[in-house]
């Protein structure tokens, strides 16, 4: 029986690739992303493929691809890849849910803490030799049992960064289309609100949605003054979710007292605005990388295209059917 071919567009950790050579024809090309173009340029003749979060797969690709059976995407999140197109050419697409949930959650709060206590600053100050001694009115942070934490969109991330307010002793509140169940509410000790009170009520506000036409600038200028004056803004979900030129704006106007971001609206670029204000933490998009989580994020895409393509099913990883992308889906990755 002759081999399918894979195209692999990715250096990725662990030894999936070398599974996957085993029963498949692999090319892989790795080091730069390709527009949707170039990409259907190649793609003719394989018939699966392993994307990386910046490479756009859009219609194009799709038609140029007629050989095309599977996408395996190495992201939780899917904005990248357009689903609907997928559907129109039957092409199944998967993801790498649940693998990177704690590692994201945890870098969430790695962001929350630096920013609400000035961690990076503060490492800042003490290298430019300002630290003379201790001193009462040093460098004051916030108390995180002191303020409250809002959670927009309680999906499999939202969940686990609330789950770890609890060791910290930070109250929450969180949005959600469709409201998690009393029992879990519980657990979590958590307590659901509208969009609008959540902007209202909160400290801390972190985003945990997915992206799409509809959550694109979720956080524009308005969005952002009703957010409470002195709170901040923590992204680790996808950059275009905020209006970057806007939260600059908020920030040094001081309406923001501070920002942790991941993730850039225009990536791998960060508004200037940004870069310039010390009560900013940026981070170039680790919220999942850890040893751990990239060799098991590979794996699943390697065991994905295997699945597909040597055992002829259907990979247990796959988006959800493209009818439910209708609405904007709030919880995300
Ligand atoms: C990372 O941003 C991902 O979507 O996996």
């Amino acid at each position: 029986m002759t081999r399918k071919r894979a195209l692999v567009l990715g250096d990725l950790p662990g030894n999936g690739l070398a599974r996957l050579r085993q029963h498949c024809r692999v090319t892989v090309r790795s080091g730069v992303t390709r527009s949707e173009e170039e990409l259907a340029e190649l793609i003719s003749g394989y018939h699966g493929l392993l994307t990386l979060l910046t490479q756009p797969v859009g219609e194009r690709v799709f038609a140029a691809g007629e050989s095309l059976e599977i996408v395996a995407n190495c992201a939780v999140g899917l904005d990248n890849v357009d689903l609907a197109a997928a559907a129109q050419y039957g092409v199944v697409i998967t993801h790498t849910p649940d693998v990177l949930t704690q590692d994201t959650a945890d870098l969430t709060w790695g962001l929350i803490v630096a920013v609400l206590r000035g961690i990076v600053s503060a490492d800042r100050f003490l290298r430019r030799g300002d630290f003379h001694g201790w001193e009462p009115k040093l460098l004051l942070g916030r108390s995180l049992q002191s303020v409250t934490l809002g959670v927009v969109g309680a999906g499999r991330i939202g969940q686990a960064v609330l789950a770890r307010a609890q060791a910290f002793g930070m109250p929450t509140i969180y949005t959600k289309r469709s409201r998690l169940s009393s029992e879990r509410e519980l657990q979590l000790a958590t307590e659901w609100c509208a969009f609008p009170e959540l902007l209202g009520r909160s400290d801390v506000v972190t985003l945990h949605v997915s992206l799409d036409k509809e959550s694109q600038h979720l956080f524009d200028e308005a969005t952002l003054r009703q957010m409470r004056p002195g709170s901040y803004l923590i992204n680790t979900a996808r950059g275009p979710l905020v209006d970057e030129v806007a939260l600059a704006r908020l920030l040094q106007e001081g309406h923001l007292a501070g920002a942790g971001l991941d993730v850039y609206e225009h990536e791998p670029q960060v508004h200037p605005g940004l870069v310039d204000l010390d009560n900013v933490v940026l981070l170039p998009h680790i919220g999942s990388a850890t040893l751990e989580t990239r060799e098991r994020m590979a794996d699943c895409c390697f065991d994905d295209l295997t699945t597909m393509l040597v055992r002829g099913q259907i990979p247990r990883r796959v988006a959800p059917a493209t009818f439910t992308y209708g609405p904007r889906r709030e919880d995300d990755d």
